[in-house]
């Protein structure tokens, strides 16, 4: 397995670790010279967006939306200038290094045109490069007499590194009840036709999944997501209603060496074992980007899958657990995310490590039971998100993981990992009441009007 190091940011260890946190054994960071640079940051300055995340995350957990706001004005205004290229062979904001924030929705559209289809996405495809780049959906209105095409909330901000990535259902190709609306069936991947099967641990609530098409919107400030789905809604109407949306705060994962790895609810890290943006493209094509030879035919070669799992996570039960054993549970040191079998954050887990004739890491730890050496090489790239939602009757917190994985093909890199959390120790802490997988369409060429013309032109 490729090990990724830490960035060295010039703070690590102290920053992570106010508490005086036991050092784990082992090296400390080396530095990467390879990540991915947004447009409008120097290199110090990008590096500095992990430091960003932690203050975004830490007031958006206090109370959410309002306060993710604040943290957005204070600050460095060179973060909220950040913007990232809309067109190319693959979508933004897959690879791209993950955002604090995400809005996130899904449409079922009203027409069974396929003209109208076309233009609802050439339209979406106009606004979201535009928005993308900083730019309102149209040049400002001056005329009095007429509502302004852009809604304004974001008038003055960046773009704030956002990102915004289409995707489609199974439904637009053939409905529950087999009809063909836009003459797609033939084109329906078998994998999307047959969906994730039904899992452990799982009460799903089918109106929070399904959909005929996503959008994914991502960036450093939750009023540009949510603009960018407020416009995006609003330009569908009559054409497409929203179906259901989610939002996250704190991203779960890095998908880039120079990101410094979050935390998620249950206080660990996540993310440090992941697909990232800096892994060779021989591997990235095995395991993120379809190919032009997989089922569905080359219309989607240069997309991916995106698998979604809403998972609620019993926070009150997991804080009374002892650190041991939440510990053993997750397979990693809670502190600093290194494998229990010894080493840093980023040394590879020694499964067949023992003592006192018991393996340290349990074999049906979470960490055991998700490790590419133990599922046949298989690999994802996770880019979750906590979310709180208030409280339920008894007072306990609504609040766990938007858990996404993008995968070239969710039969082989996705679903049988899954599935092997059935034995997961962690399970007995978690229930999942959403479920969801898309294809995201390959990338906008230069020469392209909109998303998806691969699949309908
Ligand atoms: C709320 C639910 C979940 C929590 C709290 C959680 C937490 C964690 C933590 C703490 C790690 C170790 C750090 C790391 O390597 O990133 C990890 C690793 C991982 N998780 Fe999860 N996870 C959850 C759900 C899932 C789901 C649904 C999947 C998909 C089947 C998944 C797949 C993985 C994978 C592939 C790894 C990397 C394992 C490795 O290579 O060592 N996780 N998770």
């Amino acid at each position: 397995m490729k090990e990724h190091q830490n960035a060295s940011q010039g703070t690590p260890r102290d920053q992570e670790n106010p508490a005086g946190f036991p050092p784990a054994t082992g090296k400390t960071e080396a530095s990467h010279e390879t990540a991915e640079k947004p447009h409008g940051l120097s290199r110090r300055q990008f590096l500095g967006l992990a430091g960003l995340g932690a203050l975004t995350f830490g007031l958006g957990g206090a109370s959410g939306f309002a306060l993710g706001r604040q943290a957005g004005d204070n600050i460095a205004s060179d973060v909220l200038q950040t913007s990232y290229p809309f067109r190319g062979k693959h979508q933004q904001g897959i690879l791209t290094p993950a955002q604090q924030q995400m809005h996130t929705a899904a449409f079922d559209l009203t027409t069974d045109s396929r003209d109208t289809l076309i233009e609802l996405l050439r339209d979406w495809t106009l606004a979201a490069e535009r928005m993308t780049q900083g730019e309102p959906v149209a040049n400002h209105a001056t005329n009095l007499e007429a509502a302004p095409r852009d809604t304004g909330e974001t008038i003055g901000a960046g773009p704030a590194a956002l990102t915004i990535s289409f995707g489609v259902g199974r439904s637009l190709f053939l409905t529950d009840e087999g009809v063909d609306r836009f003459g797609l069936a033939g084109k329906l991947p078998q994998v999307l036709e047959q969906g994730i099967p039904r899992m452990a641990a799982e009460k799903l609530d089918p109106q929070r999944g399904g959909g005929d098409l996503i959008i994914q919107a991502c960036s450093e400030d939750p009023m540009v997501n949510l603009h960018a789905l407020h416009n995006l809604t609003r330009i569908a109407f009559g054409r497409a209603t929203m179906r259901w949306t989610q939002l996250g705060y704190g991203r779960t994962s890095s998908t880039s060496s120079t990101q410094r790895t979050p935390r998620n609810l249950f206080g660990f890290k996540d993310g440090t074992s992941n697909i990232k943006a800096e892994d060779s493209p021989g591997e990235l094509n095995t395991h993120l980007w379809i190919q032009p030879e997989d089922d569905q035919g080359s219309w989607a070669a240069g997309g991916t899958y995106m698998c979604t799992r809403k998972i609620k996570m019993m926070m009150e039960v997991w804080d009374e657990l002892s650190l041991g054993e939440q510990q053993r549970i997750v397979g990693r040191d809670k502190f600093h995310g290194a494998p229990l079998s010894g080493g840093e954050e980023f040394s590879a887990p020694d499964f067949s490590a023992q003592a006192n004739g018991k393996p340290v890491i349990d074999p049906t730890s979470h960490v055991a039971l998700m490790h590419p050496t133990n599922n046949s090489g298989k690999r994802m790239l996770r880019r979750g998100y906590n979310y709180l939602e208030g409280v339920d009757y008894l007072g306990r917190l609504e609040a766990g993981l938007f858990f996404i994985a993008f995968v070239r093909d969710p039969a082989v890199n996705f679903i049988p990992v899954l599935s092997r959390m059935s034995d997961d120790l962690l399970t007995e802490y978690l229930q999942h009441i959403a479920s969801g997988m898309y294809l995201i369409l390959p990338g906008v060429g230069e020469g392209d009007t909109y998303v998806g013309e691969t699949l309908l032109a």
